[in-house]
C-alpha cells in the first residue's frame, strides 16, 4: 500500500514537473534583423499626437508606442509587437494611434517583417504615402489596416496577391481605388471577411461587383462611397454578415424585402440610399440586430410588430420614409433603446402609453406623422431623455406637467398640433416659442398669449 502510495506521488509529482517545466520554458526572444527593421523603422517617424486625433471619438486610447522601443531589449516587448512564441518572429505590428508623423518609401524596413501577419498602421500621419507594390512581399498578410492614415494615390493591382487577407481597412484612409483593381481585389481575396472602403470614391463601379465577395464576410463598410445603382441583395443573406454599412450614398438603389437576412446580422445602417422596400416580418428573428438605421429610404409599408423580439436592439432609425400604420405596441419591450426615431412617416394612431420601460432612451422623434390622441404621460419617466421631438402631428389635450420635469431635455417641440392649456412650469419654459406655436389653444411663457387663469 505504502509503494502504491509512494508510486502515486512519484507520478502526480513528475507530472507537474514535466507541466512547470514546459510552462517556463521562454518563449523566443525576437531575431536581430527584425529588431534592427524596427529600430530603422522607428527613425523614419517623428511624433506628433495631432496625428492620432481621431482615435479617441472610436474610444481607442492614443499614446506613442515606439517610445519603448530600444536597442539592446526584447522587441517582443515591446508595444504594438506581437512575436510567434516557437520562433520568435514578429508576426503582429499595431501602431494604431501611436501619434506617428511620417512617410514609407520603397526602401523602408517595413518590408523586411516578412513574417507580418497582422499590419495595423491606422490613425496616423503618413503624409500621403502611397500604399506600395511592396507590401505584397508581406505575403503572410492576413490584416491590413489603414483607416485615417492620410495616405494618396492608387491602391495598386498588386495588393490583390495577398491572397490571405481576412481584413482590409482602407475606410478614411485617402486613397484612390479603380474598377479594375476593386475587381481583382473581391474576384482574388476568397479568404476576405472584413472590407471596409467608407470614403472612398467609387461612382465608376458597378455596386453588382460586391456579390463576388465571399459568402464568409462578416463587415462589409461602404459609408459615403459615391455608389450609383442597385446594390446587390444577396449579401444580407449571407449567413456569417455581422456588421453592413451602406450609409450616405444617395443614388445607391437596391430592395431587400424579399432576402431572407442574415440571423447573424447585429448593425445595418442604410441610411440616406435610395434602398426601398418594406421591413420583414421575419426580423424579428434576428436576434443579434442591435443598430437598425433605414432613415432617408424609400421604405413603406408597417412597422412590423415583430421588432418587439429584438431585445439588444439600441438604435432604431426609421425617419423619413414611408412607414404607414400604427406604432406597434411590442416596442416597449425595446429596454436597450438609447434612439427611437420615427419622424417624417405617415404613422397613424395614438402614441402607445409604453415608455415606462424604455428608460434608456435619449431621443424620441415622433414628429410630422399623423398621430392623434394626447401625450402619454409615460415619456416623463424616461429621465435621461434629451430630445422629444412630437411636432406636425394632431395630438390634442394638455401638455403633461410632469415632462416639466425632463431636466436633460436639450431639444423639444411640440409646435402644429392641437394642444391646449398651461405650458407646464420646469424645463419647458427655457425652450424657444417655436417648440409651441401653431397650438392655438396653448398658452403661457414662452408663448405671448396668457393663460386666462394665470
Ligand atoms: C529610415 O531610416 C533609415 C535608418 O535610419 C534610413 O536609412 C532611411 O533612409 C530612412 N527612410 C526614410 C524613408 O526616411
Ligand atoms: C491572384 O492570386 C493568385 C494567387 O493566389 C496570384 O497568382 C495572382 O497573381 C493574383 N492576381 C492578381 C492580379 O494579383
Ligand atoms: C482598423 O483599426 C482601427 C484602429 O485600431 C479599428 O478601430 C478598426 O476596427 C480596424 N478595422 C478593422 C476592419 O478591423
Ligand atoms: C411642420 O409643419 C410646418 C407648418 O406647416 C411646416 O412648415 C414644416 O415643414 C413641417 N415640418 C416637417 C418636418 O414636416
Ligand atoms: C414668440 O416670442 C416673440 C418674442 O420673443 C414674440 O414676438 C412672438 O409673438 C412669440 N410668438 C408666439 C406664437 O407667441
Amino acid at each position: 500500500m505504502a509503494k502504491l502510495l509512494s508510486f502515486l506521488s512519484f507520478l502526480l509529482y513528475s507530472q507537474l514537473f514535466i507541466m512547470t517545466s514546459s510552462a517556463s520554458s521562454p518563449p523566443a526572444l525576437c531575431p536581430q534583423d527584425q529588431s534592427n527593421a524596427l529600430l530603422q523603422l522607428k527613425t523614419n517617424f517623428s511624433l506628433d499626437r495631432q496625428t492620432s486625433i481621431f482615435c479617441s471619438d472610436a474610444g481607442i486610447k492614443t499614446y506613442p508606442k515606439t517610445k519603448s522601443w530600444k536597442k539592446g531589449t526584447d522587441c517582443c516587448k515591446w508595444d504594438g509587437i506581437q512575436c510567434e512564441s516557437k520562433t520568435g518572429n514578429v508576426i503582429g505590428l499595431d501602431l494604431s494611434c501611436s501619434w506617428l508623423r511620417g512617410s514609407i518609401y520603397s526602401n523602408s524596413n517595413l518590408f523586411h517583417l516578412k513574417h507580418l501577419q497582422k499590419l495595423n498602421l491606422a490613425h496616423n500621419d503618413l503624409q500621403r504615402s502611397k500604399i506600395l507594390p511592396e507590401y505584397v512581399s508581406l505575403l503572410s498578410l492576413t490584416h491590413l489596416n489603414f483607416t485615417f492614415s492620410s495616405l494618396d494615390g492608387q491602391v495598386p493591382l498588386q495588393l490583390s496577391r495577398l491572397s490571405r487577407l481576412v481584413s482590409l481597412d482602407l475606410s478614411f484612409s485617402g486613397v484612390s481605388l479603380e474598377s479594375s483593381v476593386l475587381k481583382k481585389i473581391i474576384q482574388n481575396l476568397t479568404q476576405l471577411r472584413d472590407l471596409a472602403l467608407d470614403h472612398i470614391y467609387l461612382a465608376t463601379i458597378e455596386p453588382n461587383i460586391f456579390a463576388n465577395l465571399p459568402s464568409s464576410l462578416t463587415t462589409l463598410s461602404l459609408n459615403q462611397c459615391d455608389l450609383k445603382g442597385e446594390f446587390p441583395e444577396r449579401i444580407v443573406s449571407f449567413p456569417n454578415l455581422k456588421k453592413l454599412v451602406l450609409s450616405e450614398n444617395g443614388d445607391l438603389t437596391g430592395d431587400f424585402s424579399k432576402s431572407s437576412w442574415s440571423n447573424s446580422l447585429q448593425y445595418l445602417d442604410i441610411e440616406f440610399t435610395n434602398i426601398a422596400g418594406k421591413l420583414p416580418n421575419a426580423i424579428g428573428n434576428l436576434k443579434s440586430l442591435q443598430f437598425l438605421g433605414i432613415s432617408g429610404c424609400k421604405f413603406s409599408g408597417s412597422i412590423p410588430a415583430s421588432i418587439g423580439n429584438l431585445k439588444d436592439m439600441w438604435y432604431l432609425s426609421l425617419f423619413r420614409n414611408d412607414f404607414s400604420g400604427p406604432i406597434p405596441h411590442s416596442l416597449s419591450n425595446l429596454g436597450q433603446l438609447k434612439i427611437l426615431a420615427l419622424s417624417e412617416n405617415r404613422l397613424v394612431g395614438k402614441i402607445p402609453n409604453m415608455f415606462g420601460k424604455l428608460t434608456k432612451l435619449i431621443g424620441l422623434t415622433l414628429g410630422a406623422n399623423r398621430f392623434t390622441g394626447t401625450i402619454p404621460s409615460s415619456i416623463c419617466e424616461i429621465r435621461k431623455l434629451q430630445i422629444l421631438d412630437l411636432s406636425n402631428n394632431t395630438l390634442s389635450g394638455t401638455i403633461p406637467p410632469c415632462l416639466g420635469k425632463l431636466t436633460s431635455l436639450e431639444s423639444f417641440d411640440v409646435s402644429n398640433n392641437h394642444l391646449v392649456g398651461p405650458i407646464p412650469s420646469g424645463k419647458l419654459r427655457k425652450f424657444h416659442n417655436e417648440s409651441y406655436e401653431g397650438n392655438p389653444g396653448l398658452c403661457g411663457f414662452p408663448l405671448s398669449k396668457k393663460c386666462n387663469r394665470e
